[in-house]
């Protein structure tokens, strides 16, 4: 019986198909299975039934060696050794008596039926031999059976490789007894009473698989062939299949193994990442020569000892925090995966079955270990939490100081508009060590932006602001991306990040084409759509709205009682739908201005509201219809000449 607990042989092409990580994977893993198979069900339990029955049954003897040397004859009465029909092809072994008015019949025409479903002919890919256990029957019976039974498989080759025999009572007894397989003959009815079933034998006449009852599934049956023969019969798709089916000795059955699936797909997945490693650092090693453009990490060499093996570029402040987290994320899961996988394996060996009829003994609670398992993760984990959210609230509450910088998404294409009134598209210059700001809407749909080598990503939605912030500190180009599917020219709305040392930035600003600083747009556009006609500024006390002096970042009382801050999205809101908020001691009275402005422009109302500060003083250039255009104040990044002419807007 321990023999069953073996792995079965035939295993011979899983090697070479699977590589030696799969056979590690395997060999790991499948320890703790081995510890557990039960040994499968010996014999019947003694029960009431008639004495008879109790003498028949197939006793599995797999791995027993069948004595070839037992000698019998063929139907045409030719004396033959069993031995004859081995040597290199796996024998199908049935036994029967050809007389039998009911089992036997069924037996063979069972196999008969599972062979008219299989690809493999006896005398080609394996050998079929039928014996009689009936010492009284003669040949001329045995060549009238295997005539009917070659007549119904429908292959007339097969009678080459199809055999029935007989023979005298020692070698029926010896055969028998080999295989396990135990009859008797019941006075009562003047019949055999016997089981019924199939073997397949190896070709050195080795036992390997038993089949039981009158019906046996062709794949079944194919699999048991291909591993009595080791491998030589067959294709690699059976050698695969076999990875996936296991012969379950206590039904006779080939099963889906699932844990081997499972392997095979984990295998594959490990297998996968690998080649996708491999692949990717050899193409940023092939980059490194070629300009700065993408993650030409030089620190990527050394694969193996690099912090974060895929991060691009860490060019802003936040990139190290982040992967340092990151890092400490993918330890943690390591630390855990490979703790709990040390432990099962530790155990399975520790704790294995010794012998069949082990009792474990009974384990008790204990209360300190449980302590242990709960508290020490809740503090590792809430630990991790704290740590991410300190990170999380940092970016997402941008410095005061901060460099504005307006960012439209729009399909397919990212609109920034710098404070001196410089636009680009698809593309982003910024100043190295400069702390800056994106405030982002989309015109259309939600688009996100991202900028990998920043650590930076925040969704761009219709209809509110985002803001995020970052300090680049590292001049070079890096990507930029959309991460939100917004359509189907999605993957074309990237885009370029320069950051140039503060001087060339200077110098860019000032070459192109600037359109004026935002806010002096919004001043144009304040006066054209006649806001100013109601909000009098400067000193609008006289006005029918309130005057925005100084109104920006202050807060504001509403007719409700409630107060609100007037920040960027307070006056979008009031601009698009005026009676949301009416501040108290206003009337409502002033209409939308839905769909006349674009989200641009909204933008640059916004900076011009803020740029006019509370004595009506424009603190900037925006003030007095002035055409140049260097930003509000607090946005500044350093006096130069990056102006046009303000007249000219585009959308
Ligand atoms: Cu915009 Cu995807």
């Amino acid at each position: 019986m321990k023999d069953v607990h073996r792995p079965h042989p035939g295993r011979g092409g899983r090697a070479a198909a699977g590589g030696a990580l799969l056979v590690l994977l395997w060999s790991v893993t499948s320890l703790p299975l081995l510890a557990q198979v039960p040994p499968p069900p010996r014999g019947r339990p003694a029960g009431a039934r008639p004495e008879v029955l109790d003498q028949v049954g197939i006793d599995q003897k797999l791995d027993a060696q069948v004595p070839l040397d037992l000698a019998f004859r063929d139907e045409a009465g030719r004396a033959v050794r069993l031995g004859d029909y081995f040597g290199d092809k796996p024998v199908v072994l049935s036994l029967v008596y050809y007389d039998c008015p009911m089992l036997c019949t069924q037996v063979i025409s069972g196999l008969v039926s599972t062979l008219r479903g299989l690809s493999f002919t006896p005398g080609e890919e394996f050998v079929s031999v039928t014996v009689s256990f009936d010492p009284r029957e003669q040949p001329a019976l045995a060549a009238a059976k295997k005539q009917s039974y070659i007549q119904r498989l429908g292959r007339p080759e097969a009678a080459a490789g199809w055999h029935f025999l007989t023979g005298d009572e020692a070698a029926i007894k010896a055969l028998t007894g080999a295989v396990g397989f135990r009859y008797a003959w019941d006075k009562s009815l003047e019949q055999f009473a016997h089981a019924s079933g199939i073997m397949v034998l190896t070709p050195q006449g080795k036992i390997s698989r038993y089949f039981y009852g009158v019906d046996y599934a062709p794949r079944d049956l194919r699999l048991g062939l291909v591993e009595a023969s080791a491998g030589r019969v067959g294709s690699l798709a059976d050698q695969v299949l076999l990875l996936c089916y296991h012969y379950d000795p206590t039904t006779g059955k080939y099963g889906v193994i699932v844990m081997n699936v499972l392997r095979l797909a984990g295998a594959l997945t490990v297998a996968a990442l690998f080649a996708l490693m491999i692949y990717s650092w050899r193409r940023n090693k092939a980059r490194q020569g070629g300009g700065k453009v993408g993650y030409s990490h030089p620190g990527l060499a050394p694969l193996l000892f690099y912090p974060v093996p895929f991060a691009p570029e860490q060019a802003s402040s936040f990139a190290g925090e982040v992967d340092a987290l990151y890092l400490a994320l993918v330890g943690l899961t390591a630390v855990v995966s490979l703790s709990i996988a040390g432990l099962e394996l530790y155990f399975a060996i520790k704790y294995r079955r010794r012998r069949a009829d082990e009792v474990p003994p009974e384990i008790e609670g204990s209360r300190a270990l449980e302590v242990i398992w709960i508290v020490v993760p809740l503090v590792v984990f809430l630990g991790i939490f704290l740590w991410s959210a300190s990170i999380y609230f940092r970016l997402y509450r941008p410095p005061k100081e901060a460099l504005e910088i307006f960012v439209t998404g729009k399909q397919w294409m990212w609109r920034v508009q710098h404070p001196d009134g410089q636009r680009e598209i698809n593309a982003l210059h910024l100043p190295v060590g400069r702390r800056i700001k994106l405030t982002m809407t989309s015109e259309d749909v939600i688009h996100s932006f991202f900028i990998p080598a920043f650590r930076t990503k925040n969704d761009v939605v219709p209809g509110r602001y985002t803001t995020t912030w970052f300090e680049p500190i590292k001049t070079g180009s890096y990507h930029l991306f959309c991460t939100e599917y917004c359509g189907t020219q999605h993957s074309g709305m990237i885009g370029t990040v320069t950051v140039m040392e503060p001087s060339d930035y200077q110098a860019w600003l000032s070459g192109g084409a600037s359109t004026g600083s935002p806010a002096a747009a919004g001043q144009k556009l304040f006066a054209s759509l006649a806001c100013n006609t109601c909000h009098r500024g400067p000193g609008g006390q006289t006005g029918r709205g309130p005057a925005i002096e100084g109104l920006f970042g202050k807060e504001v009382r509403l007719t409700s009682g409630a107060a609100v801050t007037a920040d960027e999205a307070y006056i979008r809101e009031s601009v698009l739908d005026p009676r949301a908020k009416v501040v108290a001691g206003y009337e409502p009275i002033m209409p939308t201005f839905q769909g006349q402005v674009s989200e641009e422009q909204i933008l640059q109302l916004i900076a011009y509201i803020k740029s006019v500060g509370p004595q009506g003083q424009v603190t900037d250039g925006a003030g007095a219809g002035a055409t140049q255009g260097p930003g509000p104040a607090s946005a500044r990044p350093v006096q130069a000449g990056g102006s046009g002419q303000s007249g000219t807007r585009s959308n």
